[in-house]
Formats: C-alpha cells, sequence, structure tokens
C-alpha cells in the first residue's frame, strides 16, 4: 500500500493559512517531500504545495510535463522577478471539479533552496510559471479561484457551492465502513 497523502480541499481553512519558512533542509523535511511527491503523481497533479497535505511550511513540487527530469523541489521559494501577463486555464486537486481562467505573470524568476539545501535561481515560462505561480500562491494562503477572471468564477459557482455543501461529510468510499 503506497504512503498516500490525503490532499486537503476546499473549504477547509488549512487552506487559507501562510506557511512558515523551513529552517533546515534534515530528514523530517525530506520524508515530507517524498509524501508530497507520491501523492502529486497518484493524483495525477502537475504541482502540489505542503498546505495541501497539512504541512504549513513553505514548500512545493511541481512537474509540468509528468517526465522525471522535469520534477521540482522547491523550499523557501519567492518570485523574485516578474514579466508580461498570459490568460490560461487552471484546476487545482484541492478544488475537485472546478476549474477556471487565471491570468498570472508570462515570465517569473524563482530563488529557492533545493532538496540539498543548495541555493537554486529557476526562470520560468509558459505553463511551468503558471503551475509555479499557483502552488507558490498556496503557501500564502492564495487560492487560484481568488484570481480567477469574474466570468470564470461565474460559471465556478455552483462547483464551488457543491465542495462547501459535503465539506465535513465522509467521503463517500467511506460510507458504510466500521
Ligand atoms: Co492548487
Amino acid at each position: 500500500m503506497p504512503d498516500i497523502v490525503r490532499v486537503i480541499t476546499y473549504p477547509d481553512p488549512f487552506l487559507r493559512r501562510s506557511a512558515s519558512d523551513v529552517e533546515e533542509v534534515d530528514n523530517n523535511i525530506r520524508q515530507a517531500v517524498e509524501k508530497m511527491l507520491v501523492t502529486m503523481y497518484t493524483n495525477k497533479g502537475v504541482g502540489l504545495a505542503a498546505p495541501q497535505v497539512g504541512l504549513g511550511r513553505r514548500i512545493v513540487v511541481v512537474n509540468a510535463s509528468g517526465e522525471k527530469a522535469d520534477e521540482k523541489i522547491l523550499i523557501n521559494p519567492t518570485i523574485v522577478e516578474r514579466r508580461g501577463a498570459m490568460e490560461g486555464e487552471e484546476g487545482c486537486l484541492s478544488f475537485p471539479g472546478v476549474a477556471g481562467v487565471v491570468r498570472r505573470s508570462a515570465h517569473i524568476v524563482i530563488l529557492a533552496y533545493d532538496i540539498e539545501g543548495k541555493e537554486i535561481e529557476l526562470p520560468a515560462t509558459d505553463f511551468a510559471s503558471r503551475v509555479l505561480q499557483h502552488e507558490i500562491d498556496h503557501l500564502e494562503g492564495m487560492l487560484f479561484v481568488d484570481r480567477m477572471t469574474p466570468e470564470s468564477r461565474v460559471l465556478a459557482r455552483e462547483a464551488l457551492k457543491a465542495l462547501e455543501e459535503s465539506y465535513g461529510q465522509a467521503p463517500a468510499e467511506y460510507e458504510g465502513r466500521h
């Protein structure tokens, strides 16, 4: 049985909390990153932020293509440069059934630490840039629905309401179990 962590879903208030810096990349952090990677790949996500698995630390994992070579682990990431703008559709593992158009910077540069604790500078454009901005937003408690275009927000309203109404109830697959 793989060690899969449950993804916290909207409207869980934990998603609104700001994450704190990782002070040292130790075994606990490496284990957390491993769990995040398994969770991201199992759920076929392109990115995951630590608060989505209940960990209030500044860690994101992304893989925009699904190829192992494109996997990125970013600890304490900050966006230090932004250029241009683009609009495109986004979803989120914490918002099953919700999608919408979000405006983002086209080009960004990120400073972060890697899993070895080494400082890295990462430029990103296009889809990779979008995924990284989405994940880094999670670290501030900012969610993609906050940035949706007004048109998309109207279209997403029903799906959001459904998530709010089912919040706190047992997931369907657990019904009837003891
Ligand atoms: Co997300």
